[in-house]
């Protein structure tokens, strides 16, 4: 099982994003959080931002829609240059067509699921993913309590893909630390976001290091 350890800029210099990248050189990806403050009570930046940030830098974008209408705006992020494009499923009215069309810009398409949402209703739509996200804490803002109850969600994730026999990512985002990535690893997670982890700290890229060196132990 491959580990990759997407960081979040949630919390990072936004007047800044492409330095602010360029100090996570050990990170796989980046992940972006695209937040409409109606799908999430918080408002962040949208396609101009991340169509400018794809000029400044080479590392893979993990595009995180958090908005109403993902069918409408997601397949715009693949065509600005995104590798990875995740829509919440709750958001999408047509996931299967959404995933198809994200695939065939060339993204990666991937589903993401509040605490409240289970995988299974879902798990017909794994053929059609590269990635299900396990938001492990409510959506909306950087810093909050990781959520342990969401654990058996992420094994069952695991299970349903190891069934399937195909490569589906399962990737954990909300409070993921050195004192959680563990857990998440034991669960079945192998792709990690760490926003406030990586980022209030003095040596960012240090603390992405530190991630992989312990998901790559607990890793089975
Ligand atoms: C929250 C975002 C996360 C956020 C995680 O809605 O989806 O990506 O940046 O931040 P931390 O790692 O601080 O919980
Ligand atoms: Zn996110």
């Amino acid at each position: 099982m491959g580990i990759r350890i997407t960081p979040s800029i949630l919390n990072a210099d936004l007047a800044d994003l492409a330095a602010e990248v360029a100090r996570i050189p050990s990170a796989d990806l980046v992940h972006l959080d695209v937040m409409d403050n109606s799908f999430v009570p918080n408002l962040t930046f949208g396609l101009p931002v991340v169509e400018s940030l794809r000029r400044h830098t080479s590392m893979p974008m993990d595009l995180h829609l958090m908005i109403a209408d993902a069918d409408r705006w997601a397949p715009s992020y693949a065509e600005a240059g995104c590798e990875s494009v995740t829509f919440h499923i709750e958001a999408s009215d047509e996931p299967v067509k959404l995933a198809r069309t994200l695939r065939s810009l060339g993204a990666r398409a991937a589903m993401a699921l509040k605490p409240a949402t289970p995988i299974d209703p879902y798990a017909d739509l794994l053929p059609e993913l590269d990635m299900v996200l396990i938001m492990t804490v409510e959506p909306g803002f950087g810093g909050q309590a990781f959520m342990d109850d969401m654990m058996p969600k992420v094994a069952r994730t695991r299970e349903l893909v190891r069934a399937l026999g195909k490569e589906v990512w399962v990737q954990v985002d909300g409070g993921v630390s050195e004192a959680t990535i563990e857990r998440c690893v034991e669960a079945g997670a192998d792709t990690f976001v760490a926003g406030s982890a990586v980022y209030r700290a003095d040596q960012p890229d240090a603390v992405v290091q530190a991630l992989r060196e312990r998901a790559v132990v607990h890793a089975h």
